[in-house]
Formats: structure tokens, C-alpha cells, sequence
């Protein structure tokens, strides 16, 4: 399975080199990543099809990356089309609105690429379309509500060679991708991975509305596939539009599995209802469980999306190991290192930089809840004398890594692309990667239809 490349410095030139390469040199290109402010030299011409929620996000990240040209918007709902261009105009692009993505395509002859961020079951149309028209894609993902959808995004791509990058954005935040080079694998500071376990609990959201006098008539709604306007603008939780919370919400922390184990599962199984809402179709909680073949063993994970509660700490990913185990989430608030007390000694690589000690990173994680000490005190015995180590509490405590990312979460994997584009950089989650995430998730859904544990043959992953 393609990893995005990284710097080849293995544990053993690692802890031979030790002082001498200094603390910026093992972080330093993760650090030179998050830093980067994107964008070479050459201007690309841009449009966006999709102006809603994520819609604009993207163009929010675009607008702070150079030689971004945007030459026009597409969306089938005035109301949002007219904030995408008008955001746009603020600061000093024209682009050219559109209500129907064809014509955008037929009129822009000039376009370098086309951003979609439009619901799932549009984004093979989309970017089927944008691709024949010899445009480079960014979509976002689930990359579709299909597999068949998704094989024909690749299938498209291969034809005419152009780029498609799909909107898995952790693949390119520098903070997973050290985590995934430096702390998983590389120095493999957990030690064996055993288990991960990865959650997306979300309080009772409200089904979303439109303002008086802004609805789409039923003759458009009809046009572009939609019942009415209810499901037009909660498209997610139906059958017909979407995969559900797996694909919505669970999408981007299971690609995060396939990401960190560098491998795809064998089977899935799976549980779940729509035992809440009684607007939706979808599921509204789902628990689901993978086995990944890994070199080093058997790893169980586990993965559920809540979305009537957000008890539990709310979205992130844990990689736990014999010797450790890594918290993992977008916000890097949630993100924490435990150390084993079994595990050899981590001040070695505090000393080269490769981790923080606990309390010295960001978001300052908070200090060993009284009740965790006894237990640390007796799991701190120092390996060489057996004598009471005065640090054990630390072997409970957030370690941390030496990473941040100082800009919105989506520029890093939007700069990737573009980057990608000018030649300057390889896709961090193109095409061929994103249709095996795809198939990792959409299989949840049958599992929890068929009430059974159901198998993944390794070709199931290729395009
Ligand atoms: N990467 C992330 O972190 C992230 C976060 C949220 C959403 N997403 C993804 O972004 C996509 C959009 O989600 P959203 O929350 O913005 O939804 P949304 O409903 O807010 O926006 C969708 C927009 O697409 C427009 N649209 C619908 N059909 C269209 C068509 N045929 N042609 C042109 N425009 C059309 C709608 O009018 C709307 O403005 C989804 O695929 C979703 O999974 C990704």
C-alpha cells in the first residue's frame, strides 16, 4: 500500500547518531511541512462545484495558499452559489457563477482543476466529468457512495492522466504523518501494535433547515435527483444521497487505520441501527470491528460513530502497542503518547527530539490524576536496579510530539495537490488509495445489514 514518502531514518541510525544530528533534525521535515506556506510559483486556474458547508472550507484554506486563481463557482442552490462567489470576490477573484457543472466545464476551457465538494452520490458525475474535460480533481471524500462509483473515479483518472486527489486531509497533516513515519512505524515507539480503537461521538445535531424563501422549486429538486428540499439538505443520512455516519463521519478515522497499519483488513464486522432519529434513513450509531494482517501480527480495531451523545471524549484514534500507545486526533488537544512502564526507556529519544517530555508540548496535557500515581509508582520500577524510578508518574502522563500544525486542517492536503499539479509533489491520497478506503468502509454498512462477519479478499481493494 502507497505511503506518502518519508525520511528514511531508521531506530538504529537513529540511536547511533544520537546527539549529533541535534533535536531539528528528526522533526525537521514534518516541521518544514507544516510551516510551508504552499503554492509554487505557477498560477492555477480553479473552480469550485459545491458551495455548501465543506464547499467553503476549501475555498477558505485556498484563499490563504498563492497563485490560487479561482475562475468560477458552480452550485445548484443559489443561495449557496451566491456566498461562494461572493467570499470569492472579497478577496479579489471574478470567478464566473453556474448553476449546472456542464456548463462550467464547456466554458472554462482554461481550468487547471475543479475542487468538489458536492453530496456523495454526485461525486463520481462530477468527477468523471471534470477529468474528460481535462481538468485535475480534488474531491472530497467518501469518494462515493458506490464502489462502482468510485472504480470509475479511478478508471478516469488512469485514461487521462490527469490528478485525483480525494479529501482524506490527515494524509497530509504533518502531525499523522509523524506520527504514522516516526512514532507507529520507524522507531516503532509502541512497540508491537495490537489494537487501535477509534470513536466520532457527536451530541443530537437538528436536522438542517433553509431560510424562508430560499427554497429550491420541486422542478430543480427533480432535475438534480432530489426528493425535496428535507433531503436536499440532509442528503447524508439517506440511502440514496449517502453512506451514512460510517461514510460521513467514520470515513476519514478508518482511512486512518489503513494509513498507520499500512495495510488493508481481512474482515469486518459490524453493528448498528437508525434507533434515534425518525427523519433518517441511516444508521445513527454503528460499532464495527476489523483484523488487519500486519508483518507483526494479528491488529484488532475497533471503530464506532455515535451521534446521540458526545460522552467519550469526542473524535480520535488510539494505536495501542505492548509498548505504548498513541492518541491521535485532528485536534491536537486529544493527541497523547503513553509509555509502558515495560518499555525501555524514552529519554533517549526525548534527548534527540524525536518526542516532548509530558507537559512541554502543545495544548499542555493535564497532570496524573492522583488515583493514576500508585499504580504508575508500582508499574515505575526502573528495569536496571529495580529501584522505584522518582519519574514514574511520567509513565502515565501525555508525552508528545515535537509536530504542529499551524494552519487550517484542510491547506496542508489542498497544498499537496496543487503542488502535485506543478510537479513538485506526489498525492498523498489519490485515487487508487482512496477507492480501498472507500471499500473498507462501505463494507460496514453490509456487515450491519447482514448481521455477520463478512471477509475482505485483497483484490476487493484494487481499482
Ligand atoms: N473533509 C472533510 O473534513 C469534510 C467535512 C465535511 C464534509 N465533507 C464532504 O464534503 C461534501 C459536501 O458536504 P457538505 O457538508 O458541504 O454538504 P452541503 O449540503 O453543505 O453542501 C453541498 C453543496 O452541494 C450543492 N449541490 C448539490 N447537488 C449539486 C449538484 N448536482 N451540482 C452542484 N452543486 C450541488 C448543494 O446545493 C450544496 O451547496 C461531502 O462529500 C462531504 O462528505 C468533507
Amino acid at each position: 500500500m502507497p505511503h506518502a514518502p518519508a525520511p528514511a531514518i531508521s531506530r538504529r541510525d537513529f540511536l547511533s547518531t544520537g546527539a549529533k544530528l541535534g533535536t531539528a533534525l528528526l522533526a525537521a521535515p514534518y516541521l518544514m511541512r507544516a510551516a510551508s506556506a504552499g503554492g509554487g510559483s505557477d498560477s492555477l486556474n480553479v473552480a469550485l462545484i459545491g458551495c455548501g458547508e465543506q464547499g467553503r472550507v476549501l475555498l477558505n484554506a485556498c484563499l490563504k495558499i498563492p497563485n490560487i486563481r479561482f475562475r468560477a463557482v458552480c452550485d445548484i442552490w443559489p443561495y449557496n452559489r451566491r456566498y461562494g462567489e461572493r467570499l470569492l470576490k472579497k478577496f479579489g477573484h471574478d470567478p464566473v457563477p453556474y448553476e449546472d457543472y456542464r456548463e462550467l466545464l464547456a466554458s472554462t476551457p482554461d481550468l487547471d482543476a475543479v475542487l468538489i465538494a458536492t453530496p456523495d452520490f454526485m461525486h463520481s458525475e462530477h468527477t468523471v466529468a471534470a477529468l474528460r474535460a481535462g481538468k485535475h480533481v480534488y474531491c472530497e471524500k467518501l469518494m462515493s457512495n458506490t464502489v462502482s462509483g468510485a472504480r470509475a473515479m479511478v478508471a478516469a483518472s488512469r485514461e487521462t492522466g490527469k490528478l485525483l486527489q480525494i479529501g482524506h486531509q490527515r494524509r497530509s497533516n504533518p502531525r499523522y504523518l509523524y506520527a504514522r513515519d516516526r512514532i507507529v512505524n520507524g522507531d516503532r515507539l509502541l512497540g508491537r501494535v495490537t489494537n487501535s480503537t477509534a470513536q466520532w461521538n457527536r451530541a443530537v445535531t437538528e436536522d438542517l433547515g433553509f431560510p424562508a424563501n430560499q427554497g429550491l422549486s420541486e422542478a430543480v429538486l427533480h432535475k438534480y435527483g432530489y426528493g425535496d428540499m428535507h433531503e436536499f439538505r440532509n442528503w447524508r443520512w439517506f440511502k440514496k444521497y449517502a453512506g451514512g455516519v460510517i461514510s460521513d463521519l467514520g470515513a476519514h478515522q478508518i482511512d486512518i487505520f489503513n494509513f498507520m497499519l499500512g495495510t488493508y483488513p481481512t474482515s469486518v464486522i459490524a453493528a448498528g441501527g437508525r434507533d434515534y432519529y425518525t427523519t433518517h434513513e441511516w444508521y445513527d450509531n454503528v460499532f464495527a470491528i476489523y483484523e488487519f494482517p500486519t508483518p507483526s501480527g494479528l491488529v484488532r480495531t475497533q471503530y464506532q460513530v455515535l451521534t446521540t451523545t458526545s460522552a467519550g471524549g469526542g473524535y480520535h484514534e488510539y494505536f495501542m502497542g505492548d509498548q505504548g500507545a498513541l492518541k491521535m486526533s485532528e485536534n491536537p488537544k486529544y493527541t497523547k503518547l503513553y509509555r509502558e512502564a515495560r518499555a525501555p526507556d524514552w529519554d533517549a529519544y526525548v534527548s534527540q527530539g524525536l518526542i516532548l517530555r509530558p507537559g512541554s508540548g502543545e495544548g499542555a496535557p493535564p497532570p496524573v490524576k492522583p488515583w493514576e500515581k500508585p499504580h504508575a509508582r508500582l508499574a515505575g520500577l526502573s528495569h536496571a536496579s529495580g529501584a522505584v524510578d522518582v519519574r514514574e508518574s511520567a509513565e502515565l502522563s501525555a508525552w508528545d510530539m515535537p509536530v504542529t500544525l499551524d494552519k487550517a486542517i484542510h491547506q496542508p492536503h489542498l497544498e499537496n495537490f496543487f503542488d502535485s499539479i506543478r510537479g513538485k509533489d506526489t498525492l498523498h491520497s489519490p485515487g487508487e488509495v482512496a477507492f480501498a478506503t472507500a471499500v473498507t468502509v462501505l463494507k460496514v454498512n453490509e456487515a450491519v445489514a447482514a448481521r455477520k462477519m463478512l471477509a475482505f479478499a485483497p483484490d476487493d481493494f484494487k481499482a
